[in-house]
């Protein structure tokens, strides 16, 4: 087994298996969590099973709404085979109300709700720390076809919708996420690498409590004990 790629929050081996004749890799979640492009270095004991069932838990809730993704099983508490798959070369934020670099940015409050959900993407270049991109600038620029643009948003747009029922039902407010997409051989479009608490931003919708990297990122108190709160509420025990 080769190790292929180490970031900031998983491992990626090599061990050259195909599942129905599709080239897979396995993704190792570390108990490491970073923020700020890594400048910000933390870890807890579990995140990475933790991040792994929790994941899991709403890659199986989107598979039953039709949504493909890129998991083919689950190998051990830290470890899953994935489809390998050509990753496109942004990272999708989707926002239902402000927050973030959004609010921070525009000089808005947090919490605000938007109109409509906002669909964004960003570039994935840690050295120029993920900047923003139009639409005009990946079409022009060839980073995404015209197509890929749009097949990006309405799978983004549709995760959503699953993901603010899935959320809502357990009293949690999805305020925005990130996720990433990759094509298979044949170009199908798939969900990729994650959704857990490091890609999104949760709030609880009595106390306003965030339950996710936020706590870390803006030290308002133990993490883990965040994490294991939200993981409790969708169901998920470590
Ligand atoms: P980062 O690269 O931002 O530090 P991670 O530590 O989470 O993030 O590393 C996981 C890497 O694996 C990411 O670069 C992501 O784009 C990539 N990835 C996720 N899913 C797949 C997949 N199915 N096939 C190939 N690469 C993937
Ligand atoms: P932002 O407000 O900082 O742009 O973040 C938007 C959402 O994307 C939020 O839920 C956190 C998530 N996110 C990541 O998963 N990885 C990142 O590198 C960044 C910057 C944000
Ligand atoms: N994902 C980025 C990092 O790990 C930024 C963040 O999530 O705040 O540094």
């Amino acid at each position: 087994m080769k190790l292929i790629y180490e970031g900031k929050a998983k491992k990626i081996y090599d061990d050259f298996k195909t599942v129905k004749g599709q080239p897979t890799v396995i993704m190792e979640f570390k108990d490491s969590l970073t923020a700020f492009n890594a400048q910000k270095k933390g870890q807890f004991s579990q995140k990475g099973q933790l991040n792994l069932k929790f994941s899991q838990k709403v890659f199986e809730m989107l598979s039953e709404k039709g949504v493909a993704h890129h998991v083919v099983e689950v190998l051990d508490q830290n470890r899953i085979r994935v489809l390998k798959l050509k990753m496109l070369p942004v990272e999708v934020v989707v926002r239902n109300k402000t927050a973030g670099s959004l609010a921070q940015r525009l000089g808005f409050a947090e919490g605000i709700q938007l109109k409509k959900p906002l669909v964004e993407f960003y570039l994935k270049n840690d050295t120029l720390q993920d900047p923003l991109l139009t639409e005009n600038q990946i079409e022009t620029l060839e980073i995404m076809t015209f197509d890929e643009i749009k097949a990006a948003q309405v799978l983004a747009l549709k995760i959503n919708l699953e993901l603010l029922q899935f959320f809502n039902h357990v009293g949690v407010d999805l305020i925005d996420f990130k996720i990433e997409m990759g094509k298979d051989e044949s170009s199908k479009l798939y969900l990729a690498d994650e959704i857990t608490p490091d890609s999104c931003r949760l709030w609880d919708q009595k106390t306003q409590e965030k339950l996710d990297k936020d706590v870390f990122r803006r030290d308002l108190g133990d993490v883990g004990e965040a994490y294991k709160k939200i993981a409790q509420k969708i169901g998920i025990e470590i």
